[in-house]
């Protein structure tokens, strides 16, 4: 896979050259390739931005840079897939790192101070481009950079060869199951007091699998309801149904719902 990131901190991106990114870009599984925006400006000062038409506070980045900026990193690929961060964007997912790690060319546009001209995205979308608007949480950073280290990270393990072991892929939080992970222990047996639960030395697998499932459930209620009430129906057992009971959650009819006031929350 290819990535383009374009920014006006390219130094920002320079955790990328560490960890397993590092070890992909070094093995040539990843082509990552970071660029400055001001080398698309034309003037002096290399400025990027301007001030809002409309009124109010900050600056806007200018439509212009950027349009010479992307068309270079885009480089006549008719598949590059723009990535724009940015806070109003729809919320990145797993799912999202999921489809973009299927793309051969990723361009990631970080934004700075009030954000990218419209019409930047508006004109490649009408282009016939995919471009996907990406916000990584409901927050507000200072510009897209660590929002773009997030989203690279988040796809490139997902590339195949990049994480060493991919069957640690598949019981994360957030995967297919739909719930959150559950409790990991390992040596020593006892630290500080603190035992771990004996069914984990049991060797039992059934057992372990059951407990682990039933630690993700009650998990998954307590901090991520929207995720229980997003379950598929057809991916539980009489067991899943059995605990939802305990924590509060009626599985009816294709449907989970809380039963209100069922447990304290
Ligand atoms: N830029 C500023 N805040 C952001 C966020 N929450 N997600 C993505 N990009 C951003």
């Amino acid at each position: 896979m290819r990535i383009d990131v374009v920014t006006v901190f390219p130094d920002y991106l320079a955790a990328l050259d560490l960890s397993l990114i590092g070890k992909a870009r070094q093995s040539g599984l990843l082509d990552l390739r970071v660029h400055d925006l001001r080398d698309w400006t034309t003037d002096r000062h290399r400025t990027v931005d301007d001030t809002p038409f409309g009124g109010g506070a900050g600056m806007v980045m200018r439509p212009d840079v950027w349009g010479s900026a992307l068309d270079a990193v885009l480089d006549g690929d008719p598949d590059g897939h723009l990535v724009i961060p940015t806070p109003s964007g729809e919320v990145f997912t797993q799912r999202h790192a999921e489809s973009l790690a299927t793309e051969g060319h990723l361009v990631v546009a970080c934004g700075r101070y009030e954000g990218i001209d419209a019409r930047v995205a508006d004109h490649y979308r009408a282009a016939g481009r995919r471009v996907s608007e990406l916000s990584i949480g409901d927050y507000v950073l200072n510009g897209g950079e660590v929002a773009a280290l997030v989203m690279i990270e988040a796809v490139g393990r997902l590339l195949p060869g990049v994480v060493g072991n991919p069957e640690s892929l598949v019981e994360e939080s957030h995967g297919a199951a739909g719930l959150l992970e559950y409790p990991v222990f390992t040596k020593p047996p006892v630290w500080d007091g603190h035992e771990i639960p004996d069914v984990l030395l049991s060797g039992h697998h059934a057992k372990i699998a059951r407990w682990r499932r039933d630690r993700a459930l009650e998990r998954t209620a307590a901090r991520r309801p929207d995720m229980i009430a997003a379950l598929d129906v057809e991916d539980l057992d009489k067991h899943d149904v059995a605990k939802l009971a305990e924590l509060g959650w009626h599985v009816t009819d294709g449907t989970i719902l809380r039963i209100p006031g069922a447990v304290a929350d």
